[in-house]
C-alpha cells in the first residue's frame, strides 16, 4: 500500500486523474471502476476538461460502477446512475452499452447484483478500480464486519453511514436502507487500486487504517493484502496520521 500525501481536494483530483488517463492512452479497451460521493467529483471534472481540452477518448473503455441504492428510480437525482451522468458520462465520449452500474431499481435484487458479479468476470475483471473510503472504513457499501470474501451482492447501510449521506437527500429517512455493491473480493480482483480521500473528516479512519492490522471491522484494511494499491489522500485527511507518526511520503 503506497500513501501519496497532496496538499487539497484539488491536488488530489489532479493526480487521480492522470492515473485515469494514463491507463486510458496505454490501454484505451481497459475496463475503469468508478465510485461515487464527494470525493470523486473533483477527478471526475478533471476528466472532461482534458477530455474537451486533449481528446482523450473513452470510445473503448468500459466503466463499472461500485453501487447503487436499492429502490431509487435511476433518473431520481439521487441514485449514483444520476450521479455518474451528471458528472461524467454525458461529457464524455463513453458509449452508453460500455456503461455498467448495478441495476437496483426493482427485484430481484439479488439476481441483479449476481448478474452484475458476472458481468464484471466477462468483461475480463477491472483494470483500475477508483475508491473512496466511508468514515468507517467501508469500500463500496461493504460496511463493517462484511466477510472479505464477499461478492456483489444486497447489502444493508449502517446507521452512520444513511447518516454521512443524508446531506446528499432531502429527507434523512429518504436515504435508502440497501444498495447493491461489489463484494470485498470483486474489488480485491481489480489490477490496480488509487484510493482517494480528502478533509478532516476521513482524518480519525486513515490513521486507523494505517495503524490496523487487516481485520474486517474496517473493510478499507484488507487493500494492505492487495499488491498494487496507493492511497492519494490531502493534507487534512492525513492530519491526524502525521501527527502521530511523521510523514507518509514513502
Ligand atoms: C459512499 C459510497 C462510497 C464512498 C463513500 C464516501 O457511501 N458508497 O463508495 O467512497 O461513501 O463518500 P464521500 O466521498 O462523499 O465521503
Amino acid at each position: 500500500m503506497r500513501w501519496i500525501e497532496v496538499d487539497n481536494y484539488e491536488q488530489m483530483s489532479e493526480q487521480a486523474a492522470a492515473v485515469v488517463i494514463n491507463l486510458v492512452k496505454e490501454k484505451p479497451e481497459a475496463v475503469i471502476g468508478l465510485a461515487t460521493g464527494g470525493t470523486p467529483a473533483g477527478t471526475y471534472k478533471r476528466l472532461v476538461d482534458d477530455y474537451k481540452q486533449n481528446t482523450t477518448s473513452y470510445e473503448n473503455i468500459k466503466t463499472v460502477n461500485l453501487d447503487e441504492y436499492v429502490g431509487l428510480e435511476k433518473n431520481s437525482d439521487q441514485s449514483y446512475t444520476y450521479y455518474m451522468d451528471q458528472h461524467l458520462f454525458d461529457h464524455i465520449n463513453l458509449k452508453r452499452e460500455n456503461i455498467h452500474l448495478p441495476k437496483a431499481e426493482t427485484p430481484p435484487y439479488e439476481q441483479d447484483a449476481k448478474d452484475y458479479e458476472q458481468l464484471i468476470e466477462d468483461l475480463g475483471g477491472v483494470d483500475l478500480q477508483v475508491l473512496g473510503i466511508g468514515e468507517n472504513g467501508h469500500i463500496g457499501f461493504n460496511e463493517p464486519g462484511t466477510p472479505f470474501s464477499s461478492k456483489t451482492g444486497v447489502v444493508e447501510l449502517d446507521p452512520s453511514t444513511r447518516e454521512a449521506n443524508a446531506r446528499y437527500f432531502e429527507n434523512k429517512d429518504d436515504v435508502p436502507t440497501h444498495a447493491i455493491s461489489m463484494g470485498i473480493s470483486t474489488i480485491m480482483k481489480s489490477k490496480k487500486i488509487i484510493l482517494l480521500a480528502s478533509g478532516a473528516k476521513k482524518a480519525p479512519i486513515l490513521y486507523n487504517l494505517f495503524k490496523t492490522d487487516v481485520t474486517e471491522d474496517i473493510p478499507a484494511s484488507i487493500l494492505k493484502e492487495h499488491p498494487d494499491v496507493t492511497i492519494i489522500a490531502d493534507s487534512e485527511a492525513l492530519a491526524l496520521l502525521k501527527e502521530k507518526e511523521g510523514s507518509v511520503n514513502r
